[in-house]
């Protein structure tokens, strides 16, 4: 794994940015498709506009660590996958244990070989206690046995059949996953809760090409009719509407205007009202998403909550545009109970952040100041390069690791735009 590089981003801010940046396909649709394309025992998996960032790289290495034949053409931005021999159940520990898209491989593993393990559990990033409960359990209700052991968890089943689920909270993965356990379960899987997120639907539309069949997505009633077998085929992932308003909220930090390509207003929703009554103006010219914004900031309110809702991934992003904003702006996350890692690297930078339990207060404007700060999880990362891009002086933001999880080439991508930025090795 590469996560041991010590690569930070070294920013240097001011100028307010210009041009136009190509949105990268959605992360947290591409780490499922890779996971159900070894659904298919014959053929090859053909995903194109796949991110090229390190969480799919983690996500290609697991698919070979069980058998699968995977090329990652990442000039072309496309993955080849030939799931046909599946050797092995067991997901590494180097990987699983850091990585918590990895419990995403457990359907097709117990479909194609009756068995998974993850080695040393399954972790995740920094967001607090974050649990995959309704994983396991939707597993056994579906007829596996799941044994948490100590420095492993091993499923198992001699076939699963359908049965009726029910969610707690709409889980985004834990959605997909139990759809991805029904597609090859015979007899009928309802599932109630589930998560609405555009990423669900995307990855129930490369399911259903690949012969599932599933109604209600979009919808917080799934039902899947279990089919005898699924086939290999080809799919473009949908634009990575994070990375999209990511780069929006670049446009505001800086006070600069930009093109997006490849973003959708609609899958924006509310965050581009909330990102509207900052003072940001948005335009569509056909295809392309203009975003600008050249007035004082205005605080705002968010709260976050699964999708239509504020999407909790950007919470961090927008509580870095806040410390511009004139006057003090309110955030309250109600998805993860460790998600204001933030906070404090921003008052290293000269906000005035104050956190206490699920509630944020962020006191504008203060001038930000460029410091070393550390990105503990990938949305920190990249809310703290947004600050950079506002900070006067030099801001160095490390490990860049977490950054390069999600977002693709951001050097590169925010340097075309005129910023002055490179990620380098930090010692
Ligand atoms: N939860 C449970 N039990 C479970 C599953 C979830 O209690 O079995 C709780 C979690 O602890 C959390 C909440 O439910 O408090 C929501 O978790 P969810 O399962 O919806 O999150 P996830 O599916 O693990 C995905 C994205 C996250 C994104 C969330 C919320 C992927 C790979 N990850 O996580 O993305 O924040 O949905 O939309 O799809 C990111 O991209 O930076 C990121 C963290």
């Amino acid at each position: 794994m590469s996560s041991g590089h010590q690569t930070g981003y070294r920013v240097q801010g001011g100028s307010p940015l210009q041009g136009t940046v190509f949105v990268q396909g959605a992360k947290n649709a591409a780490l499922k498709m890779i996971a159900a394309s070894l659904l298919a025992s014959k053929g090859r998996t053909v995903l194109r506009n796949v991110p090229v960032i390190e969480d799919v790289r983690r996500a290609v290495e697991l698919a070979q660590a069980v058998g699968a034949s995977v090329k990652f053409h990442e000039v072309e931005r496309t993955l080849v996958v030939d799931a046909s021999e599946l050797t092995s159940p067991v997901l590494p520990a180097e990987i699983s244990r850091r990585f918590r898209a990895s419990v995403l491989f457990v359907p097709a593993l117990l479909h194609r070989l009756g068995e998974a393990v993850l080695e040393g559990g399954v972790g995740g990033c920094n967001l607090g206690s974050r649990l995959l409960d309704f994983h396991y359990r939707g597993f056994a209700r579906l007829g596996a046995t799941v044994d948490e052991g100590e420095h492993e968890i091993r499923v198992k089943a001699d076939g699963l059949r359908g049965a009726h689920l029910y969610l707690d909270t709409p889980s985004h993965t834990g959605t997909e996953n139990l759809i991805m356990a029904a597609s090859l379960a015979p007899g009928l899987t309802v599932i109630d809760n589930t998560a609405q997120e555009p990423e669900v639907q995307d990855v129930i539309a490369f399911l259903s090409k690949m012969g599932a069949r599933i109604s209600g997505g979009g919808t917080g009633f799934i039902t899947v009719e279990g089919v005898r077998e699924l086939s290999a085929v080809e799919h473009t992932i949908m634009p990575d509407r994070v990375d999209a308003a990511v780069f929006a909220m670049a446009a505001a930090i800086t006070g600069g205007e930009i093109s997006l390509v490849g973003a959708s207003l609609d899958h924006l929703g509310v965050v581009r009202w909330k990102l509207e009554q900052m003072g940001v103006e948005f335009a569509t010219q056909g295809a392309v998403l203009q975003v600008r914004r050249d007035k004082q900031l205005r605080p705002i309110n968010v709260v976050t909550s699964p999708f239509p809702g504020f999407a909790t991934d950007l919470q961090s992003p927008i509580m870095a545009v806040s410390c511009l904003a004139d006057g003090t702006s309110y955030i309250r996350e109600t998805i993860f109970d460790g998600r204001y890692m933030l906070a404090g690297e921003l008052n290293k930078m000269g906000a005035k952040v104050e956190v206490a339990d699920t509630v944020a207060l962020v006191h504008g404007p203060t001038p930000l100041h460029g410091t070393e700060v550390t990105a503990h999880d990938l949305r920190t990362g990249i809310a703290l390069v947004l600050a950079g891009l506002a900070a006067d002086g030099e801001t160095i933001v490390s490990p860049g690791y977490q950054v390069d999880r999600g977002h693709a080439s951001v050097a590169a991508r925010l340097t075309a735009l005129g910023a002055n930025i490179t990620e380098e090795e930090v010692g």
